[in-house]
């Protein structure tokens, strides 16, 4: 809760703030980065970085955190805070650098409002910066705690057991723990934070959800490489594609991600599109190993059945269980693979309009933005409620602070 005196102060200065707020996230990473190289190199997402979707990300959040702060006291965006918590804890971030963090960002908002930032000013956003920090510093202890390492300590040596070439594009990599004890548990839905030695020397981090039932022995991932169709080609994916080898060994951390099932008995749909495939696989893979009983509908779209990774897997999996249906959608049929049996197969982009979607579905979506979007606005025009729609952003969530 934030202090009076503060509320106050942040109240009047919110709209500067907010106004400038892309700005003094370029300038936080910018002085974060030249204090501090070797978070660039080896911590931070530095695609993300050139695109700017993590500066977009960070700025969404302080200011949606903020808001809340001041028009509804006394609650917390808890969806919000556990999201980033996740996204760290798979990093292994830890409580001192929040100091290194709280440094660069009250001087950019320094810097950038310059006269504005009275002693009070900045006091009060010293104020919003810890609140925010030490609500993600506890919820960080408690992902910890879950997997019994100390705080920061997720980073394991695993061995590739196998790897498959799934489409030109997807390769799925089996690993197990180097040192022969068991994987860690996960929940059907989570990911991995896999770090990689570059070429250059840095060492950069990627999420991958885990595919895959949580109960077997092994884990395994499937990583899209991206092409960067008018950008640069993808560093870690196409980094895994060129040179990951079975017995080769990779850093991988702890499994963490808040988008898992619900394990009610509510009707449940599971949409994807591309590669957002993988998570709803694991959940499949949970859902028939646990003899689910009630509806699922899988809804999935791809360009064409060729580049639907793991579709038959897809396929099989809905069948297993006694009362799921699914429903694929591709762009273009290109040159034709043998119908799967099961799966209705739909030309087009994925069209929910057809669909029965029963009464009290928890929705489960993952896939490209304007996807997730399009299948939200379907599930609530046929009264699906907002808080039953849950999603994976495959990279920083910059639909979250907007919600
Ligand atoms: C929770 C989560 C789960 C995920 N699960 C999976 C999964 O199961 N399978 C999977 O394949 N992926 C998954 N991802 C995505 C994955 O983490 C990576 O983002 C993906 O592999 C791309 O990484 P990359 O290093 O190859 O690409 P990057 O090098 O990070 O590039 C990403 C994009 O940024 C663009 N870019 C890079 N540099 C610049 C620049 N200088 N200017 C302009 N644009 C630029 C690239 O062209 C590309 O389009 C997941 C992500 C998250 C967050
Ligand atoms: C109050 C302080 C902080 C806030 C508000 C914050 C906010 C965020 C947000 C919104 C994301 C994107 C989450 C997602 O959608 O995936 C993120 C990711 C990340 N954060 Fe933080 N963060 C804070 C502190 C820190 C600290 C102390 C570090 C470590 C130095 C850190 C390192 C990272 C990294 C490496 C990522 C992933 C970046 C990427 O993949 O591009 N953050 N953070």
């Amino acid at each position: 809760m934030l202090s009076e005196t503060s509320t106050a102060t942040v109240r009047a200065t919110l709209p500067a703030v907010g106004a400038a707020i892309g700005d003094i996230a370029d300038l936080f990473y910018r002085k974060l980065f030249e204090a501090h190289p070797e978070l660039l190199r080896d911590l931070f997402n530095r695609g993300n970085q050139a695109s700017g979707t993590q500066r977009r990300a960070l700025a969404g959040s302080i200011a949606a955190f903020a808001t809340q702060l001041v028009e509804h006291p006394g609650t917390r965006p808890d969806v919000m805070l556990g999201r980033i918590a996740n996204k760290h804890a798979s990093l292994g971030i830890t409580a001192p650098q929040y100091e290194i963090v709280h440094t660069h960002l009250l001087a950019a908002i320094a810097e950038v409002l310059g006269d504005a930032v009275t002693p009070e000013v900045a006091a009060a956003w010293d104020e919003v910066y810890w609140l925010m920090a030490n609500a993600l510093i506890a919820i960080e202890g408690r992902l910890y705690a879950q997997q019994d390492v100390t705080a920061g300590d997720v980073w394991r040596e695993w061995t590739v057991v196998s790897r498959v070439d799934e489409t030109p594009d997807v390769a799925t990599f089996r690993i197990s723990p180097a040192d022969g004890t068991p994987a860690p548990a996960f929940r059907p839905g989570q990911y991995v934070s896999v770090q990689v030695e570059l070429p250059d020397g840095a060492r950069q981090i990627r999420q991958y959800s885990l595919t895959g039932a949580p109960g077997s022995a092994l884990r395994s991932f499937s990583v899209k490489r991206v092409r960067g169709e008018g950008g640069p080609e993808g560093e870690v994916s196409a980094h895994l594609h060129a040179r990951l080898r079975t017995e080769d060994r990779l850093r991988v951390s702890a499994p963490y991600g808040d988008l898992v099932l619900d394990g009610s008995d509510a009707p449940l749909l599971l949409a994807s599109a591309g590669i957002g495939c993988t998570p709803v696989l694991s959940m499949l893979e949970h859902l028939a190993a646990e003899g689910h009983g009630s509806p699922v509908t899988v809804v999935h779209g791809d360009r064409s059945p060729a580049d639907h990774a793991l579709r038959a897997d897809h396929a099989a999996l809905t069948g297993k269980l006694p009362d799921a249906a699914a429903h694929f959608w591709y762009e273009n049929y290109g040159s034709p693979l043998p119908g799967l049996p099961g799966p209705t197969e739909h030309t087009g982009t994925v069209d929910l309009s057809g669909i029965p979607v029963a009464p009290g579905t928890h929705a489960y979506l993952c896939g490209p933005l304007p996807f997730m979007r399009a299948v939200r606005s379907q599930l609530l025009g046929k009264g699906v409620a907002a808080a039953d729609i849950h999603y994976e952003v495959f990279g920083p969530d910059l639909w979250l602070a907007q919600d």
